[in-house]
């Protein structure tokens, strides 16, 4: 029998970005024993990719900013997708997690009189991001990772989740190998809360690092949990595009924030081509308005085309190259030089100035960057309750990327970052109240951890199978192409029957060598979760037809008004993935009102 490694915990948080962290803070603030579980080492979060800022509405740069703006903008933003008491939960509570942080030590960019500064982002009515240069997420792991080692929290690093225990139909473990020794480990707990992040590594062109195979989403997936939204996936407008090997790493949206400008191949600043009527009388109509709003007054000027959503500006800029306007490796030219001098440059941007030089040989105090769109973030993920972030099976909980529902169908930059505080905050509330109430730890059957153990070690007993890095990269491919910024059912048919055919690979992988530190058999097991989440992608993308937010189809291109308000939900029913459209729950009149007509 194969020796398994045992921890009892009352609470257990799998994944260490800011919602983890957060969520681990606060099950332990509340008296719990709590583990928290990385796949990578603790520090390597992938919140460090959202660089440039926090937003919460604390009013400091524009004092009549507070939450209903930030609620509006958050619905418009997410088209009127969002569960709309996420939504309004985190616009309320966010600044006070943001001042939270700050006690912490958080050490926040300041405005001239010394509070908090915020900057500007697409889709945000005012100046609402709080920041630390363009490495806001970074500064953040920092300060949560050193709060959850005071607090006590147990860290384990290097380990990963492969499967849940459910017993009694409630989740009560968690069990998972050293990836350095290849031995496996099970976790016992009351509550297990899931804050694994996002799912961009199904995708050949995406900002996401190695960790973002959609372990949280297939855990929850395989444990019976409702997940919902899967067809919208964000793509960031602006990732790097080249040299080739770095093509997707993230530019923020920092550089718009600070005045940087979008131009085609023809020196046009094509945003003005592509205003949505619903934002029309918002953003300034001509070059000089947009200039003015970025040195000039803010308050009496309007906000540059470029501040637009995201789903907007990566459309826009795909067209652009469509028609034989983009820069010659595939994008369009992002530029700052012109709109900004070299200092304030280096002050506000030191990432992207370092990322463009060191990476592309690229000056951007003096030339433009190349830019295109990148697979960023799933706005989908497990069903929650907006309260505690409980899932649909009893002990699971979620937070941050994972969890469903909050931004809709497009997310706002900015928002990720308070989102993860405000629920990951809550997530820990929630499970850490759930633990409290269980009687004795339940025991997890043997069985269930034998037939787990077999699976993981099956790829070893097939040396000589199939590749598992040529099963991910034809992934990446088929998901890239018939899956991506825009879709039709012929590429989504044509997915879901390359996804068939990559399962039955991924059942052939095999691997040589020992189960020590061997990435060969991680992708294995990464393969189980990559291709789960790809289908649920696909599956929930044919299901909608019409286009709305980050979901575009061709063959449906407009926003439907049947569609309104009705979410896919994907759950696991015996081998098959069951697809469901339902209503989601109304929003009552006074919150309609702040939407319609303003704060
Ligand atoms: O562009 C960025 O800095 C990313 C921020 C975000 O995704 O929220």
């Amino acid at each position: 029998m194969i020796e398994v490694q045992r921890h009892e915990h009352d609470v257990i948080v799998i994944g260490a970005g800011g919602a983890g962290l957060r969520a681990a803070i606060e099950a332990s603030l509340q008296g719990c024993r709590v583990a928290l579980i990385c796949k990578s080492l603790l520090g390597k979060a992938h919140t460090v990719m959202a660089e440039g800022g926090a937003a919460a509405a604390l009013g400091n740069v524009f004092p009549e900013d507070n939450w209903k703006v930030h609620f509006r903008d958050t619905m418009r933003g997410g088209k009127m997708h969002n569960n709309w008491r996420m939504a309004m939960i985190h616009a309320q509570e966010a600044p006070d997690r943001i001042r939270e942080l700050e006690a912490w030590g958080a050490l926040f960019d300041r405005t001239a009189d010394g509070r908090i500064n915020q900057r500007p982002f697409g889709g945000h009515t005012y100046s609402r991001l709080a920041h630390v240069g363009d490495r806001t997420g970074l500064e953040m792991i920092r300060v949560l990772q050193d709060k959850a080692v005071h607090c006590g929290v147990d860290v384990f690093m290097e380990c990963t989740v492969i499967k849940l225990a459910v017993v009694d139909g409630k989740v009560c473990g968690a069990l998972g190998y050293w990836r350095e020794s290849g031995r496996f480990v099970l976790f016992r707990a009351h509550a297990v809360v899931l804050a694994t992040g996002g799912i961009g590594k199904a995708w050949a062109i995406t900002s996401n690092s190695w960790e973002y195979t959609g372990d949280g989403h297939a855990l929850a997936y395989d444990a019976g949990a409702e997940l919902i939204d899967m067809e919208f996936v964000q793509f960031h407008p602006t990732g790097m595009v080249w040299p080739p090997s770095v093509r997707g790493i993230l530019v923020t949206e920092g550089v718009r924030g600070e005045g940087g400008v979008l131009l085609n191949n023809q020196g046009r600043r094509f945003m003005f081509d592509y205003m949505p009527e619903m934002y029309r009388g918002d953003f300034a109509e001509t070059e000089e308005e947009a200039d003015a709003w970025v040195t000039g007054d803010r308050k009496k000027n309007r906000r540059p085309p470029e501040l637009l959503t995201r789903d907007v500006v990566s459309k826009a800029i795909v067209a652009e190259v469509k028609a034989g306007r983009g820069s010659p490796h595939g994008g369009v030219f992002l530029d700052i030089a012109s709109k900004r001098d070299p200092e304030y440059i280096k002050k506000k941007l030191p990432s992207m100035y370092h990322q463009f030089k060191e990476l592309a040989g690229v000056d951007i105090t003096k030339e433009p960057m190349e830019v295109g769109p990148t697979v960023h973030y799933v706005m989908g993920g497990v069903k929650v309750d907006p309260e505690t972030q409980a899932a649909t099976v009893p002990g699971l909980f979620a937070a941050g990327e994972v969890a469903g529902g909050m931004h809709g169908a497009n997310r706002l930059g900015g928002n990720s970052l308070s989102d993860l505080l405000v629920f990951g905050r809550r997530a820990g509330l929630g499970a850490a109240e759930y633990a409290k109430r269980q009687g004795r730890l339940p025991e997890i059957p043997q069985n269930l951890v034998n037939e787990t153990v077999e699976w993981a070690l099956a790829p070893f007993e097939r040396s000589g199978g199939e590749n598992p890095y040529q099963v991910q990269e034809d992934l990446r491919r088929t998901m890239q192409e018939n899956c991506g910024i825009v879709r039709d059912q012929a590429g989504l048919e044509q997915a879901l029957a390359d996804l068939a055919k990559l399962k039955e690979r991924a059942m052939r992988t095999g691997i040589t060598g020992s189960r020590e530190y061997n990435p060969g058999w991680h992708t294995c097991l990464d393969l189980h979760s990559q291709l789960t989440v790809a289908e649920m992608v696909v599956r929930s993308c044919m299901e909608r037809k019409e286009s709305r937010g980050a979901h575009t189809r061709f063959d449906y291109p407009d926003s439907d008004p049947n569609w309104e308000r009705k979410e896919v939900v994907v759950r696991r029913d015996g081998d098959r993935m069951e697809v469901k459209v339902v209503p989601q729950p109304e929003i009552p009149e006074e919150l309609m009102t702040i939407i319609k007509e303003g704060a």
